[in-house]
């Protein structure tokens, strides 16, 4: 794609600029544009493609410049090399460089490039289309160029572009496993019976269910059996992980990207004063509404949200360390909460909701560690869902986890190991195929995102695995139905009698 970075500027210095210095700032700029701007340029690339100052005067104590560029050595790169080469020289002259300030910065771009691909942020002021092009001015402070944030943006309409083209292309799903056909011994919809049972009732809020004591018998069987045949043989050890993420730990984990439209937000009072808040527990006292609109006024943040993905929380643990080569593979797990998402309306059956209970599943090795866990599970899993459970189900290799939730989509994109396998059951009362766990290789991203090294400088890989007791347990009754007589053994055992200890008149 056509790319073009065009700068107006001036550096500012410490006294006016004499006549001498003037000469010294005329060689600075040959040697810039010579060789400065060409350092670290392939050869091939032509001077046009390359940063330039393209004109230059002196006027009192500043520098008036103009810089144009290609991709290589962009405008801004172009002005933040030349400003240190140049203090250099100037100290000659005992002048310093006080300040840059930045007169226009303007991005042009090839005619290709949709509206639709241009984000609407506030440093974005006029775009203009041209034949051939389409100039974006923007509104950025030296400190801003510095930061590179022309090239985050070049890259981010490049990937609105990108994901645009694929369009309406459905995510990867490719299938790994199937199961052998187990003819399904019930076909109804097991939320309903579950409600008719008084197992589950609505909690108050969206999505979310209160399960009485049977719901979670199945729930602990189905845990007990993840623990008994795949945590503790395979050696993970039990943490427990925070439930309220704060933004710190999405924008390493790369959820601050997108996750935006899922998000249960978190807002901390202004104050823990008591007579801040008193006039809104007498509002209430009242009125017997509760005083929301005050109260936001009252409220920081947010700063953060709730549990989200459940891993990136655990990370802070072991950022910035480097962990001991004896200790590996990292084997750990929590089911100490809930997650929750704001999901899509038509919110029915247990199996999508708000708020929902999973044990995740985490470990930190090399490259081939990893890798290796991420196998263990599998076999593990599949020993469980064909002897144990024996459900219908398959294996799929999906759009990477993290993908889908920072809102990329795309294919090919992880060499490889790296990628996300779905586990997925037939859920007999309306045909289709339910995601009731996931086992993910995530490469280098956490490792990376919170600075996690490992002593023998191997490269630092990690995975992890969602099981919804939620999702396990409606594959499960969906097959099985609740005539505990026809499940299998193991799941039966461990349910024991059901404990129905509500009765209403
Ligand atoms: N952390 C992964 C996810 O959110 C696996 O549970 O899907
Ligand atoms: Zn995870």
């Amino acid at each position: 794609m056509f790319v073009r970075f065009g700068l107006k500027g001036k550096l500012v210095l410490s006294d006016r600029i004499g006549d001498t210095a003037e000469e010294t700032i005329a060689e600075a700029v040959q040697e810039a544009n010579e060789r400065l701007f060409r350092r670290g340029v392939p050869r091939e690339v032509s001077s046009g493609e390359v940063g330039q100052i393209t004109s230059w005067r002196v006027e009192g104590n500043e520098i008036r410049l103009e810089l144009q560029s290609g991709p290589y050595t962009r405008a801004h790169d172009a002005l933040f090399r030349f400003r240190k080469q140049l203090s250099l020289a100037m100290g000659r002259h005992r002048l310093g460089i006080r300040g840059i300030a930045i007169d226009e910065f303007v991005l042009t771009l090839g005619e290709e490039v949709p509206d639709t691909a241009i984000p609407k942020l506030p440093f974005i002021g006029e775009v203009r289309r041209e034949t051939g092009r389409v100039q974006v001015r923007l509104d950025l402070s030296a400190g801003e160029l510095e930061d590179r944030v022309p090239d985050r943006l070049l890259r981010l309409i490049e990937e609105k572009m990108e994901a645009k083209a694929y369009g309406g292309k459905a995510e990867h799903w490719e299938l790994l496993y199937q199961s052998p056909e187990r003819p399904p011994i019930y076909r109804e919809n097991p939320t309903e019976e579950m409600i008719a049972r008084g197992w589950i009732r609505h909690g108050a809020s969206r999505g979310q269910w209160i399960y009485a004591p049977p719901a979670v018998q199945v729930f602990r069987a189905l845990e007990a059996i993840v623990q008994e045949e795949i945590l503790r043989p395979l050696g993970f050890s039990e943490m427990i992980f925070p439930k309220l993420v704060p933004w710190e730990v999405w924008m390493r984990s790369g959820h601050a990207k997108g996750v935006y439209p899922e998000i249960y937000y978190i807002s901390t009072p202004k104050t823990r004063d008591p007579a801040y808040w008193e006039d809104i527990g007498d509002y209430f006292k009242v009125t017997g509404k509760v005083w929301v609109e005050e109260i936001r006024k009252r409220i920081e943040g947010p700063i953060g949200g709730m549990c989200y993905a459940q891993c990136p929380p655990f990370w802070p643990f072991v950022q910035g360390e480097t962990i001991s080569n004896d200790v590996l593979p990292i084997r750990i797990y929590d089911r100490s909460g809930t997650s929750h998402r704001y999901e899509s309306g038509g919110i029915h059956g247990i199996e999508r909701v708000d708020e929902f209970h999973r044990i995740e599943v985490l470990w930190i090795g090399t490259v081939e560690q990893t890798v290796k866990v991420a196998e263990e599970l599998h076999d593990r899993y599949r020993h469980v869902f064909e002897d144990i459970l024996e459900l219908q189900w398959r294996a799929a290799r999906v759009t990477p986890w993290f993908m889908a939730q920072e809102g990329l989509i795309g294919e090919g994109c992880c060499a490889g190991a790296v990628g996300t396998t779905d586990y997925e059951a037939l859920l007999p009362y309306n045909g289709t195929w339910l995601e009731f766990q996931n086992v993910s290789v995530n490469g280098d991203k956490y490792p990376r995102g919170f600075n996690v090294k490992l002593q023998s400088g191997a490269e630092c890989w990690s995975g992890c695995s969602g099981i919804g007791y939620e999702r396990w347990a409606a594959a499960f009754l969906s097959q099985k139905g609740f005539d505990t007589s026809r499940w299998p053994e193991a799941v039966a055992e461990r349910v024991g009698e059901f404990r129905e200890i509500f009765r209403f008149v």
